[in-house]
């Protein structure tokens, strides 16, 4: 990633827009957080059904590299090595100069214009339009990080010192933006990608803000990555030695890559290591139609895996059915988020 340089003032609210990435100490304004936040908008979970509900949508486009990869081999991608090349292809859009790239992608279409070349043209056309829509989502809507959406789903809990375990870590962003809320945090990040380890956590900018709380006064404090204490597991979540041992078990983009009849265990994964009172924290991305053209537009880079798009009532129901109480659930500008404890 293109880093910025480390802001030495003391705290100020700002947000910058770096190359790669947007950095934003801001709060929302109030009109800001009705338009992005929507929290515990169902009354009572157990009165809700699937049949009121509807299903997941399916995102049904797979990545170029999955489809070659299954015509070489005549099977179907295993979910280890599907992780793998959506971790790379994923991360080589994150350390993107986005406006340099903007202007390349733009001159490769107009040269291929006039140079009258339809197979160029449709290429550079979708090269074009898919860095235009990353630096819409990422840089400029920063709908994947989103930390004053992420900030809104996982404040105010009651918590001291907390050990936050996260399962699929991949760069580990929302367990930082965690223990910057919750000074003392000792974080674990798991992932069976060593690349995630490596490079995704590793390269992640060290002069990135996240703001959180200051112990001594109460007010706000900016925490980068090195200030986190953090250990980074390579392994299989199923191969954890770890025992009921942590204040919040975290998930982000794990759920919805399970079909049904694999939900209950992925949610077990999230049990078994809490300590009693817990919290388990998971958000998946929402299924509304700007996601689903993302999928679409950014099948190559996003598509390895199985997919599903839920809603928020969705996403409860699978949570509730399987022993969790709901405590905080909603939704912010792509995500679904929910707060909850084992039942
Ligand atoms: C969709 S990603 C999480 C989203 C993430 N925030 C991102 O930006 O990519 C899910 C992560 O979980 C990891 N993962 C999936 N199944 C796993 C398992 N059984 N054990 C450990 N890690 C797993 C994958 O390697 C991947 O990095």
């Amino acid at each position: 990633m293109l880093e910025i340089e480390r802001d030495i003032t003391p705290y100020s609210a700002h947000t910058l827009l770096a190359p790669s990435y947007r950095i934003d100490t801001r709060d929302f304004t109030e009109k800001e957080y009705n338009k992005f936040v929507k929290l515990n908008t169902v009354r009572d979970w157990s009165s809700l059904k699937w049949k009121d509900v509807g299903r997941p949508y399916q995102v049904t486009s797979y990545a170029k590299d999955k489809k070659n990869w299954e015509t070489e081999n005549r099977r179907e991608l295993p979910a280890r090595t599907s992780w793998e090349m959506f971790n790379k292809s994923f991360h080589e859009w994150f350390v993107k100069d986005v406006p340099q790239e903007m202007d390349i992608t733009k001159e490769r279409f107009f040269n291929s214009l006039k140079q009258f070349k339809p197979a160029e043209t449709k290429a550079a056309a979708g090269g074009f339009i898919r860095i235009h829509l990353w630096n819409y989502v990422h840089r400029i809507q920063d709908g994947i990080w989103d930390p004053r959406g992420k900030r809104a789903l996982f404040e105010g809990l009651e918590l001291k010192a907390p050990k936050i375990l996260f399962l699929g870590a991949a760069e580990g962003y929302e367990a930082m933006q965690l223990a910057s809320l919750y000074p003392g945090s000792e974080i674990v990040l798991v992932d069976y990608d060593p690349f995630c380890k490596d490079t995704r956590y590793g390269e992640f900018p060290d002069s990135y803000p996240f703001l959180g709380e200051d112990p001594l006064t109460g007010g706000k404090k900016i925490y980068y990555k090195t200030d986190i204490p953090t250990e980074y597991v390579v392994s299989d979540i199923r191969k954890l030695p770890f025992g009921h041992e942590f204040d919040i078990v975290l998930s982000v983009g794990l759920l919805e890559h399970f079909p049904d009849e694999m939900k209950a265990e992925v949610v077990e994964w999230h049990r078994k290591f809490l300590k009693a009172g817990g919290y388990i924290i998971m958000t998946t991305p929402r299924a509304q139609l700007r996601s689903k053209l993302y999928y679409e537009i950014m099948a190559d880079v996003m598509n390895h895996t199985y997919r599903e798009l839920m809603t928020i009532e969705q996403m409860g129901l699978y949570l509730y059915e399987n022993g969790l109480d709901i405590l905080r659930h909603g939704y912010i500008k792509v995500h679904n988020g929910i707060v909850a404890r084992a039942r």
